[in-house]
Order: structure tokens, then sequence, then C-alpha cells
């Protein structure tokens, strides 16, 4: 028997990655294959907190065994933000190009440039639930590098790399990637669930 795995998400993208590696005898639906077009609260002041809000308002109100993720990058001279605030940054009607300005600028100066990005993912499944964290570590350059991916890529430089997450492909990108940690952790518990 298959079995049904709501992942709390828009993100057309999120829901290919994690389909091109869920083991045999699950299936991954997105909310709008539940009819789930509810604005989903995210209004915790953590990763986990973000991640279990999300996981929880679908397994009360669709019954559905689920999972939710959240990211955020975490720069270290700046006690950790953006962090849980990583994608409204610049405010509410921001987007990428001005969170990076901003980022740039209140690292204006600074010698420490070291950060993480962080994705914890929250699972409820059989009632029970469970975390997983992915992290990468790496260095907030001073400008803009590559066109490639989203986000913080083109001034995120993964530690042991010579290339920003947006001069890389997206396969060596999902490799080291917070995401893709996390997301591999989830499929390893996964596996085991299914011995
Ligand atoms: P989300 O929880 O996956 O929606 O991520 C929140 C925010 O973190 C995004 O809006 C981006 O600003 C940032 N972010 C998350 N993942 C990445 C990434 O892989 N590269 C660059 N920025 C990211």
């Amino acid at each position: 028997m298959v079995q049904k795995l709501v992942f709390a998400t828009n993100n057309a993208h999120k829901l290919v990655e994690i389909r091109g590696i869920i083991p045999e005898g699950f299936q991954v639906v997105g909310l709008i294959d539940i009819g789930c077009t509810d604005d989903i609260p995210e209004t915790a002041s953590t990763l986990e907190g973000n991640a279990d809000l999300k996981a929880s308002y679908v397994y009360k109100n669709f019954g559905s065994d689920c999972f939710a993720d959240d990211t955020g990058l975490e720069v270290d001279a700046l006690n950790g933000k953006p962090g849980v605030f990583s994608a409204r940054y610049a405010g509410e009607d921001g987007n990428a190009g001005k969170n990076i300005d901003k980022l740039l600028s209140e690292l204006q100066g600074q010698e420490n440039r070291s950060a993480r990005f962080r994705t914890v993912i929250s699972l409820i499944i059989k009632g029970k639930a469970v975390h997983f964290e992915g992290i990468v570590d790496g260095t907030i350059i001073h400008e803009r590098r590559g066109a490639d991916g989203f986000g913080y890529d083109p001034v995120f430089l993964p530690d042991g790399y010579d290339k920003t997450f947006a001069e890389m492909g997206l396969s060596l990108k999902n490799s080291i990637s917070h995401r893709g940690r996390a997301m591999r952790k989830l499929i390893e518990y996964l596996k085991e669930m299914q011995m």
C-alpha cells in the first residue's frame, strides 16, 4: 500500500526535489493537491516553531500525515539574523534583491562574515512528531556572483567550494545544501519505517 504524505508547501520546485528522492511506497502531495488554499500562519520566532505550525495545521485540519520545512540564513556577526525572518528581511514588500542589499549593508566593515543556512523539517506521522535538521556553513561575500538559484544564493559561498550557490549547478547545490541534507535525513527515517 502506498502511504500518502502531505508536504505543507506551495513551492513546486520543492515538490519536484523531494519526489525525486522519496522511497517507493510513499507518495508526496502538496497543499494544492489536498485543496488547502489557506494562508497557514508562520508566526513563530524559531525555524522549528514555524515548521511545527505548518505541519500541525495540516495534521489538525486535514488529518493527513505530513511534513513542513522552514529555512533561515544565520549570520554570526548579526547574532544569527536574518534567521527566521530571512524571507522578509527587507520588509514585507521586499524581495531577494532588497534582502541581499540589506545584508551587505549590515555587514559593511565586518571582518567576520561566517554564516550558515539551516533547514528544519517537522514530520508528523502516525501521530508522532519528529524533527530533522540540515546545515551548510559558509561565508557571505562582498558582491553578488552567479545567476542561478534564488534568495541569498549569489552572496553565499559554501565552505570548501570556490563557487557561490548561484554559480554551481542545482545538482551540486542540492548535494551539499541545508535543505538537501535535511530532506535526506527525512528519507532515511521513512526508509527505516518501512523495514
Ligand atoms: P523557506 O523557509 O524555504 O521558504 O526559506 C525562507 C527564506 O530563506 C527564503 O525566502 C530565502 O530568502 C532564504 N532561503 C531559503 N533557502 C535558500 C537557498 O537555498 N538559497 C538562498 N536563500 C534561501
